[in-house]
């Protein structure tokens, strides 16, 4: 053997779903990687659709190859979502795959993956809050991007100007904008719309994110009783009434908006739906939705899907957003190569993989290890 060669190779694929232009390691971490004693090899075209050529990463000393000969030769794959189901079954015995996999969203995923006896991590499981966890957190880096866009997809949309601006044929009022839900997407698509110059309010079932929104100079939304303390970090999901109630204070106070972007979730839930039919049909013709939170499942709001925009018969215009982080396919990229760089950071050791599951951190990343499902509790699917 030679023993110059790096004992562990890690293979960057490329992703398969046409609309993902998201690639999971950029050149920028190829240097850093292989300094943890790992070879790189990439997937021809990996990178193209964010913007990356193939003479980017060999300039790195990556090296380029078929997608046979990088699932035949990779230790660890890494993706940004779960590869196809040819590619899932052909994984070997202690092969690991690295991604965002969402096994809660596909009951038999799991499953079908414990059989190939591959060791599997889906960043959905991290433990977010722990601070040794932060810089492989991939929901936040990408819901990060996520409310970027959505600011920018809805200033887009909207008709009027956001910032207030001083002409010579006059002055034009800001946008008023509304974001509903205050976590990650949420403050950030705040920041964002001001930065663009609306107006802006923020709003959040969790008592404590008032100080967040409050922090980046926008208004608080106040709907009286509705309000619960956190669990973590993350709303509980609220009960039929409270529900309800929460529904009806919004129709009375969004009604005066220009834009809305909602961006609440629960996890492991399907998306509460803050924007009923009768708040849509109560805001100006002219006024944008745009639902981060649009999933199969539903969204935030009456009727709107992934990808799909609707105009209401008063002239609202709705826009289920889609991936929003691969529209901006290089800075989400950019985020989510580092995550997954320090994750390979935690996994090698002494030039091997190490998969310690008393590791809090990997005990929550892993779905499935030496055949077994790891936490199957977890796995219920999104009801
Ligand atoms: N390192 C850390 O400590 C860390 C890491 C990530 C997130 N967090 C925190 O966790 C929290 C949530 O993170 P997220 O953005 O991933 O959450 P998320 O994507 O699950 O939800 C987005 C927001 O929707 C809100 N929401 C849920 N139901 C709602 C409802 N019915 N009405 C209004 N809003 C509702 C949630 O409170 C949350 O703020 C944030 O406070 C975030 O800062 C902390």
């Amino acid at each position: 053997m030679d023993r110059d060669r790096p004992s562990l190779v890690v293979g960057v694929l490329r992703e398969q779903a046409p609309a993902e232009r998201r690639v999971a390691l950029t050149p920028e971490v190829v240097g850093r990687v292989q300094a943890l004693g790992l070879e790189v090899l990439v997937e021809r075209g990996a990178g193209e659709r964010a913007m990356y050529s193939d003479g980017d990463y060999t300039a790195t000393g990556a090296l380029l190859v078929a997608r046979e000969e990088l699932l035949s030769r990779a230790d660890v794959l890494v993706s940004v979502r779960a590869p196809d189901r040819p590619t899932m079954l052909a994984l070997r015995p202690r092969q690991a795959l690295i991604g965002m996999l969402r096994p809660d969203l596909d009951l038999e995923l799991a499953a079908t993956l414990a059989d190939t006896k591959a060791t599997t991590l889906s960043f959905e499981g991290l433990p977010r809050t722990l601070s040794r966890a932060q810089s492989m957190d991939a929901l936040t880096s990408q819901a990060n991007v996520a409310g970027y866009k959505a600011a920018l997809v809805a200033a887009d949309a909207y008709g009027g100007f956001f910032p207030m601006l001083m002409t010579a044929a006059g002055t034009t009022r800001p946008a008023s904008v509304l974001v509903l839900g205050a976590g990650v997407a949420g403050l950030q698509a705040i920041a964002t719309a001001k930065r663009l110059g609306a107006r802006v309010t923020g709003y959040d079932v969790r008592a404590e994110a008032r100080g967040d929104v409050l922090s980046l100079g926008a208004a608080f939304l106040d709907l009286g009783g509705v309000s619960v303390a956190s669990e973590g970090g993350y709303a509980r999901p609220l009960t039929a009434e409270e529900s309800a109630a929460q529904q009806q204070a919004l129709v009375d106070a969004i009604s005066g908006f220009d834009v809305i972007i909602t961006t609440a979730q629960v996890p492991g839930r399907r998306p509460p739906v803050l924007v009923p039919r009768e708040a849509l049909d109560r805001l100006g013709t002219g006024s944008v939705v745009v639902d981060i939170a649009a999933s199969p499942l539903g969204g935030n709001v009456d009727g709107s899907a992934p990808d799909v925009t609707i105009v209401t018969d008063r002239g609202v215009t709705v826009i289920g957003a889609g991936n929003l982080p691969s529209q901006v396919p290089r800075a989400a990229s950019t985020a989510y190569a580092r995550n997954v760089t320090a994750l390979l950071g935690l996994l090698v050791r002494d030039g091997a993989l190490s998969v310690d599951l008393q590791d809090e951190v990997l005990a929550g990343l892993v779905v499935t290890h030496d055949g077994v499902v790891n936490r199957p509790e977890t796995l219920g699917g999104s009801r």
